[in-house]
């Protein structure tokens, strides 16, 4: 059996700092399989061929990062319900007979890593999520599939929030309010799927939306985590019931390897690896 037998990779532009590679290899070594992951930097226009290529010379299975999430799900083939319901793949597979089928796993990732991880059991809670991008629709879904009580979403754009909303078709469970009209109200667990941690920008919401019970979650890690969690403090929400995104990171690259390898690692010890760095 060939290295190059099995191929895999993780696509996004830039790419180079991605932890995707070391996450694979490390579920790969505890169960004793044998692979290449590799990160390939391809810019928007040659994403479709790069991935293609990739493809066509015997890769097994690429992840797909910003920002081609979109353009992964388009050039799909087949499209599971969770990459639909998404309008977007992390997660490609080369199909016998050929063609791609486009998965998607954030959603799946966030919830096992805040219910199993974290403990926070999602049934009958009150949940926001600020953000209306690719990865809040994945995190809509799965919230609302996990049993919370409500769902709330905000964002700068609300139509992309109404949108979202729209899909999900539950007006009594899931709503939208505009970023500014949340002024009374307070929830168990506030979600940023927002890009501004990376972007810059300030999280400007009043502090009565969350209390001393909250849990607040980024779906960033580390730096681009920082300026959430500065606010979900300052607002009143205890340090240690602030999460990042390290751990769904973990999740959703577990559930990808189980799509390709047929085995689900143990993603616990590779977590508490990475969280001596994050
Ligand atoms: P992804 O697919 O990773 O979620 P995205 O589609 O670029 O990325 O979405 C980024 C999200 O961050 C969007 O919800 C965006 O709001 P808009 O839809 O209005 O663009 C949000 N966002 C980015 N910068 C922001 C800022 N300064 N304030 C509020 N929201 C911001």
């Amino acid at each position: 059996m060939s290295a190059e037998a099995h191929r895999f990779a993780v696509f996004g532009h830039p790419i180079a700092h991605s932890l995707s590679p070391e996450i694979h290899q490390a579920f790969a070594e505890q169960l004793g399989i044998r692979l290449s992951y590799e990160t390939i930097d391809a810019a928007p226009a040659d994403f479709d061929a790069a991935v293609r290529g990739f493809f066509r010379d015997g890769g097994l299975g690429a992840n797909v990062t910003l920002p081609h999430k979109n353009a992964a799900f388009a050039l799909a083939t087949a499209r599971t319900d969770a990459a639909t319901r998404a309008g977007a793949a992390n997660t490609l597979t080369p199909l016998v007979g050929g063609g791609i089928q486009a998965h998607n796993t954030d959603g799946s990732g966030f919830v096992r890593d805040i219910t199993e991880r974290h403990g926070f059991d999602l049934r009958g809670h009150d949940a926001l999520l600020l953000g209306a991008g690719g990865a809040a629709k994945a995190v809509a879904w799965a919230l609302m599939d996990a049993g919370v009580k409500t769902l709330t979403i905000v964002n700068r754009t609300p139509e992309r929030a109404d949108e979202i909303a729209d899909a999900i078709g539950e007006p009594a469970r899931c709503h939208t309010r505009y970023w500014d009209g949340l002024e009374g109200e307070c929830f168990d667990l506030v979600v940023n799927a927002t890009s501004i941690g990376v972007t810059g920008g300030d999280f400007d919401l009043p502090m009565s939306i969350v209390q001393d019970h909250s849990t607040a979650y980024d779906l960033c890690y580390g730096a681009a985590a920082a300026g959430f969690k500065g606010w979900a403090v300052a607002a009143g929400v205890r340090p240690d019931w602030f999460r990042d995104g390290l751990g769904m990171l973990v999740e959703q690259a577990a559930d990808a390897f189980e799509r390709w390898h047929g085995q689900r690692p143990d993603t616990d010890p590779v977590y508490a690896q990475l969280r001596q760095r994050f």
